[in-house]
């Protein structure tokens, strides 16, 4: 395999995560991208971008892929199933490597499973990938853990940066780690760097190791201010989640994927650092203090 993966396109590159994912490639310059985008979609890119609209039928990106060293995948929940199609048109275009859309908790982890079964969406996709990898098409999957500066700035880890409230579940002492998003990106890039010390492996990387209360503490301190705080249970928040999504409520969904980070969950490896095995050596990814992250968001 080439020292780098070059030619790359992407599917989703518009979303939450693609944009990060995007803006390190575009950095890095070293690769030629490529957007593969919905005929509706309204998404624009860097002007070094190719954009390419496209049906997503097999044969549409079998004949987008021809070319490509590697395909990377950032669609949302709706097209997680999706990507089986994606990996058969790849290897039908001789692509080298499949990067499938994880950049989340652990889809290996059968309690994040249980928590929200869509992520076996994503755990069939790794499977379906190791079953075609004696067929020449290669993979690597990234569970960064939730995205820390990217929370705290969208509120979706219930710290409001406004009103100075947080939100703390149980002790607020349990510690996960999570990912910034220039990590996040540089973990994309330093795989397609990577290709030989990457190819079929799942891969674990984090920026931070903290706990709720560490980061209301760096907050406290940052904002020389006392936060009001609210304090809950998981296993409330864990069962109003699960109804909500019962009756079509996505927000539900959203409880579910934090209580992935902060809830007490029997068996469930949030911690990166101590639970798994840390690729930050391989793909060359720092850790930070809760501290920094803190400091630099509230900038
Ligand atoms: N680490 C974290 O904190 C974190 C946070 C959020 C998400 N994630 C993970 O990152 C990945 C992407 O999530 P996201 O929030 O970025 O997704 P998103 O913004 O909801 O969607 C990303 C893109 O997916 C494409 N898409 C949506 N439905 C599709 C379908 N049915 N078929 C094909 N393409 C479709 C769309 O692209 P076009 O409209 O351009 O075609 C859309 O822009 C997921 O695996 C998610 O679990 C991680």
């Amino acid at each position: 395999m080439a020292s780098i993966l070059k030619n790359i396109a992407i599917i989703g590159g518009g979303g939450n995560i693609g944009k990060i994912v995007l803006d390190a490639l575009v950095s890095s310059e070293q690769f030629n991208i490529t957007a593969i985008q919905r005929k509706e979609s309204e998404a624009t890119f860097h002007p070094s971008i190719k954009l390419i609209k496209s049906d997503l039928s097999g044969e549409s990106l079998e004949e987008i892929f021809k070319g490509q060293d590697a395909v990377i995948s950032t669609v949302g929940a709706t097209g997680f199933a999706e990507q089986q199609k994606f990996v058969d048109a790849a290897l039908r275009a001789g692509v080298k490597r499949f990067i499938p859309s994880e950049l989340s908790t652990s889809s290996e982890d059968d309690a994040v499973i249980g928590l929200l079964p869509l992520f076996g969406v994503k755990k069939n996709i790794i499977d379906y990938l190791k079953s075609k990898e004696s067929e020449g098409l290669s993979w690597t999957g990234i569970a960064t853990s939730g995205l820390l500066d990217w929370s705290l700035t969208t509120g979706f880890l219930e710290y409001d940066l406004q009103k100075h409230t947080a939100v703390i579940w149980d002790s607020g002492d349990k510690r996960f780690t999570a990912i910034n998003e220039k990590a996040l990106g540089q973990s994309v890039v330093s795989v397609l760097q990577r290709p030989q010390e990457t190819t079929n492996k799942y891969l674990y990387v984090a920026s931070v190791e903290t706990s709720q209360n560490e980061i209301l503490t760096a907050l406290e301190k940052e904002t020389r201010a006392k936060w009001s705080v609210t304090h809950v249970k998981t296993e409330e928040v864990v069962s109003e989640g699960q109804k909500q999504l019962s009756v079509g409520d996505f927000t539900g969904a959203f409880s579910l994927v934090r209580a992935m980070m902060v809830g007490s969950i029997p068996g469930l490896r949030a911690n990166y650092i101590k639970d798994t095995e840390l690729a930050n050596d391989l793909l060359g990814l720092k850790l930070e203090t809760v501290e920094e992250t803190v400091k630099r968001v509230l900038s």
